[in-house]
């Protein structure tokens, strides 16, 4: 199960994480947290790895369709709470409070290219 495994390494990137009680060093800037964070699924700039869309059904963050109705709340909620699917982690924990602002703040900067 590719996924599965995919879903470990991930644990232990954010238990590693932990130990040092930081992701990127604590910083509170956006595309830092996010490159920390969300490009692993994501990709670089929203737009995920066509596998990660094809397993996972990562959502792509510069689509016309999540552009429409994105907005600070939505993304905020997505990372404290991960997906109800729990495909997507949730991030409460793992980033502090300014980190997770950061991050909505700079995902709701990401555009198709
Ligand atoms: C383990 C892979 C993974 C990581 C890491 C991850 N995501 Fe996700 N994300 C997903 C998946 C899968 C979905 C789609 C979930 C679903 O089907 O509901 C998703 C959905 C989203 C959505 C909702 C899009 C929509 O259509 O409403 C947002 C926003 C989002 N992610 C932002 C982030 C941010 C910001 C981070 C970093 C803090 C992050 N994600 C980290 C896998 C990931």
């Amino acid at each position: 199960m590719r996924v599965c495994s995919f879903f470990v390494a991930v644990a232990i990137a954010l238990a590693v994480a932990g130990c040092d009680r930081s992701v990127a060093g604590g910083s509170t800037d956006g595309a830092t947290v996010y490159h920390a964070a969300c490009a692993n699924c994501h990709g670089e700039r929203g737009k995920p790895p066509p596998a990660m869309a094809d397993q996972l059904g990562v959502r792509d963050l510069t689509g016309a369709e999540f552009r429409a109705r994105r907005s600070l709340a939505l993304v905020e909620q997505q990372v404290r709470k991960g997906s109800a699917n729990g495909r997507m982690p949730a991030f409460t924990g793992a980033l502090t409070e300014a980190q997770i602002q950061a991050v909505a703040a700079y995902v709701l900067t990401l555009e198709s290219k």
